[in-house]
């Protein structure tokens, strides 16, 4: 089983949201990898079970530049089998509230097995920590057992 969140930030939200989820999964027993989209080998993507993608949303709902690379990836690579969850932070001042979130969903749930999804108003809070607990639960549901 290989498991990995991949995610972008540049203030940092979207980083402890991403470090939520990454404890969230350490101390379910999960072994999964934090890693930034520009540590991230492509030629690896296949590989995985479980990916969790996290993305800050920029310029009127897009997705970051450095992470069309992943997108483009995700597109053209054979991915079916993976199980995805997509997050991020946003701003709901915006008229597209987390638009690179909703871009990346629409992709995933034709290219992956997209699993769930989770938006955060900019700096995650003590109270979203049960919201990273239920993603990181739906994403990683096959490996519990009952
Ligand atoms: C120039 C600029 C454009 C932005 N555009 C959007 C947007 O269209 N939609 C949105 O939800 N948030 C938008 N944001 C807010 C960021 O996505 C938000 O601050 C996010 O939490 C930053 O994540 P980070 O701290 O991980 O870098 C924008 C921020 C800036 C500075």
């Amino acid at each position: 089983m290989k498991a990995a969140i991949i995610y972008t930030s540049i203030t940092g939200n979207t980083e402890v949201l991403a470090e939520q989820i990454y404890e969230v999964m350490v101390a379910e027993d999960i072994s999964v990898d934090l890693i930034t989209v520009d540590e991230f080998d492509y030629n690896t993507l296949a590989d995985y079970d479980f990916l969790a993608v996290g993305t800050y949303t920029w310029d009127n709902g897009e997705i970051p530049l450095e992470m069309e690379e992943l997108f483009t990836a995700f597109e053209t690579q054979d991915v079916k089998h993976i199980m995805t969850g997509v997050f991020g932070t946003g701003d709901s001042f915006y008229p597209y509230y987390c638009g690179a979130v909703d871009l990346f969903r629409d992709m995933l749930y034709v290219q992956t097995d997209l699993a769930v999804t989770l938006k955060v108003e900019l700096m995650p809070q003590q109270e979203d920590l049960s919201r990273a607990k239920q993603f990181s639960r739906r994403l990683v549901r096959p490996l519990v057992t009952v």
